[in-house]
Parts: C-alpha cells; structure tokens; sequence
C-alpha cells in the first residue's frame, strides 16, 4: 500500500482557484473566452474555475492528449485523441485548462496545433506546475501553486486512473 501526504489541503484549494479566477478576469476585462479542459485530470479544476470566473465563456471544450514518451520510437509525440471540430477556435479567446504540467511535452506539443486553428489568443491555466521537471519549455499564463518532483493524486489527478476523487490534493509516497 502507498501512503498519502496532504499536500494541499480543500480551504487552499478553494483559495487558489479563486485566486486565479481574479486574475483571469482581470485580463480578459469581460471579453469572452473559449476554454479547453485537458482531460481526465482537470475536469475538477475546470468545473470550480469555470464557476469562479466572471469572465463570459461561450464554450467549454475537452479534449484529450495521449503521449508517446521515452518508451516509444515516436517519442515527443503528442496526439490529440479527441479533436475539436474544424473553425471552433478560430477568432476566439482561448484558455486551456491543465491540472498539472510536468515535463511540458503535452502543452509544448498542443500549443502550434492550436494555433494552427487561427485563435485570437492563447492562454494556458494550470492548478499545479512541477517546474523542476521541465524539459520543453511552454510560457504558462496563470499557475496556481508550483509544487517540488511530488507525485500528486486527488482533486482531479490520477495514479492508475484511482484517487481522482480525493477533494484535497496528496503527495503519494511509493
Ligand atoms: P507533461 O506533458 O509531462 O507536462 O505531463 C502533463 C500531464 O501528466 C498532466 O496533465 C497530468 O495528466 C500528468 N501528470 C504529471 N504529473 C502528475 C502527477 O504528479 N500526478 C498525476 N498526474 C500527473
Ligand atoms: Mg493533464
């Protein structure tokens, strides 16, 4: 069994993604967004922000990345699993929604297929930011707490698609 350390706990949770609502609504000024979760991970996030922003959104998307790591040949490759219908982006606003970056292969990647799309803008929000990790750098507009090399479950997050549930997020100790 692997042991669970509170990392941060629901109150800091609220408070950061209120936070981070404040500030995006300072930015976009009531200008409307277009947000793009990135699933599974953030569907939580995304569900408090969204609730927490006074920002117009005129839609929400999901979409989903599968990554092809160093076990590959294809490595560095980021697919979307799930692509958004042609034209959807174009002239919009548009706010990612991550819940955590890591290496930054999966937004690095995302990044020229969105803007292939012809969006006015792109922004990427993330609850959490491993920074110490990186190996593809990606300019990340809004970060909610950046944590040290933890691996991090609940609120969301996943390890073997369990702990997604927990409304705190935990440090999991092997
Ligand atoms: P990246 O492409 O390496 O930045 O990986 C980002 C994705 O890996 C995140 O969106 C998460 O889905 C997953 N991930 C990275 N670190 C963790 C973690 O500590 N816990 C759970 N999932 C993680
Ligand atoms: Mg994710």
């Amino acid at each position: 069994m692997s042991t669970l350390s509170l990392l941060i706990s629901e109150t800091e949770i609220a408070t950061i993604v209120q936070t981070l609502a404040q500030r995006i609504d300072q930015d976009y000024c009531g200008e409307s967004i277009t947000a793009i979760a990135i699933l599974k991970g953030s569907f939580i996030f995304c569900a408090d922000l969204v609730r927490a922003l006074k920002t117009p959104i005129n839609r929400i998307e999901f979409i989903s990345l599968a990554s092809y790591g160093a076990q590959t040949k294809s490595s560095g490759q980021v697919m979307i699993t799930n692509a958004l219908a042609p034209n959807l982006i174009r002239g919009q606003n548009i706010l990612v929604i991550e819940d955590i970056i890591d290496t930054g292969l999966s937004l690095s990647a995302l990044w020229p297929q969105l803007q292939s799309q012809g969006p006015r803008s792109v922004k990427i929000v993330t609850l959490l930011d491993k920074p110490s990790r990186r190996q593809h750098a990606i300019s990340v507009d809004y970060i909610g707490r950046s944590i040290a090399d933890y691996f991090v479950v609940g609120y969301g997050l996943d390890f073997d698609q369990k702990y997604r549930q927990l409304p705190a997020i935990y440090g999991r100790e092997p």
